[in-house]
């Protein structure tokens, strides 16, 4: 974990210019500046690495989940499901020409670079712990590296906030659903979209004493024993209420583990989301389960290789749900 370092009194005597920095001649202060702006972004990116996966540096500890290649290219991936389970749309919102739109916890920043796409005359901002976010991008979208529980400090408001999949990242979700109520401009809109994390099956077909239902049931208690609630979106309709939001939709969408559906559409979703869980089983479990419920690294992989035999399984149709939920802020 990161050390606070200790605070250093800064009111106390007059506060003097340093005289090193002004040679008489018209220089600015940019080389100075770009000193620190280096440091600063080096110890944001001196990443820990834990049992062979890397993790954010700046607020060591607060989340989870790892933020190396096989990470963001599984965010990614769970980005084009969440597409398709959407009915190929990035929010839902009835937002009408946007000129400023924040994405919380933007992760590779996919989704703010695609809506930056659809509203070339927007802003896109995005922040997240980590700078995991690509370097080239359009010059309508900006990435920013912020703690989303702290006091959000933009200098404007946005005519729509975007929260997508924190799930198990945050602390105080209230306030976190208070601060996008306040950062958005009064008339416009604020959607979250998160996971219910809770595996179940309509036919009796997942049971206790499958490995999958037992890895799960594991994780729901480390995420909850960690603070961090691993299933918000159910949840967030009444947060959003609470806060001041109108007009709230709520809509809930199935996510089959694996392409066991029927249907073509849930098919081809279960299928993603099984490539998904796959790719992310050992990023979503090895911190979780080794620092909050102490189990060592090679028990962890012996439980996830019965977990991946499980959601192979077509006679196990285990599923969990999606939820979206968007607002306005009162005019
Ligand atoms: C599961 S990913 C989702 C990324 C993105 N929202 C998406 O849907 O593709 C969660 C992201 O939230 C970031 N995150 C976690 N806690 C955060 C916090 N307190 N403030 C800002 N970002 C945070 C993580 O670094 C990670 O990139």
């Amino acid at each position: 974990m990161a050390q606070i370092p200790e605070r250093t009194p800064n009111m106390e005597g007059p506060l003097e210019a340093d005289p090193d920095l002004y040679d008489g001649s018209d220089s600015s202060l940019g080389d100075e500046v770009s000193k620190y702006t280096a440091s600063l972004t080096s110890s944001i990116e001196r990443y820990p690495i834990e049992n062979g996966r890397r993790y954010h540096a700046f607020k060591d500890g607060s989340y989870v989940m790892p933020n190396d290649e096989s990470e963001l290219d599984r965010l990614d991936l769970t980005h084009q499901m969440l597409r398709i389970t959407m009915g190929d749309k990035l929010f839902l919102a009835p937002i009408n020409k946007p000129k400023r739109i924040l994405d919380i916890g933007t992760g590779t920043g996919i989704w703010a670079i695609e809506v930056g796409d659809e509203f070339p005359d927007a802003q896109i901002i995005g922040t997240d712990l980590a700078p995991t976010q690509p370097t080239w991008v359009p010059a309508n979208v900006k990435f920013e590296i912020d703690d989303a529980e702290d006091p959000w400090t933009f200098q404007h408001k946005f005519d729509f906030v975007h929260v997508r999949y924190l799930a198990s990242a945050i602390v105080d979700w209230p306030k976190l659903v208070r601060q996008a109520y306040d950062a958005t401009e009064p008339g416009e809109w604020a959607e979250f979209e998160d996971f219910d994390l809770k595996y179940y099956s309509e036919d009796g077909s997942l049971k206790e004493e499958h490995h999958v239902q037992k890895w799960i049931s594991s994780f729901l208690k480390a995420a909850e024993d960690f603070r961090r609630d691993p299933s918000p979106g159910p949840k967030i309709e009444g947060y959003m209420k609470e806060a001041g939001f109108e007009d709230v939709q709520h809509e809930k969408y199935r996510m089959p583990v694996g392409p066991w559906p029927k249907d073509k559409h849930l098919k081809t979703v279960g299928a993603w989301n099984l490539v998904q869980l796959e790719n992310g089983l050992e990023g979503f479990t090895l911190r979780l389960f080794t620092t909050v419920l102490g189990w060592k690294a090679e028990e962890v992989q012996v439980l996830l290789a019965n977990v991946r035999k499980d959601i192979r399984d077509p006679k196990i149709h285990a599923q969990f749900d999606f939820h979206v939920c968007y607002g306005r802020k009162p005019k």
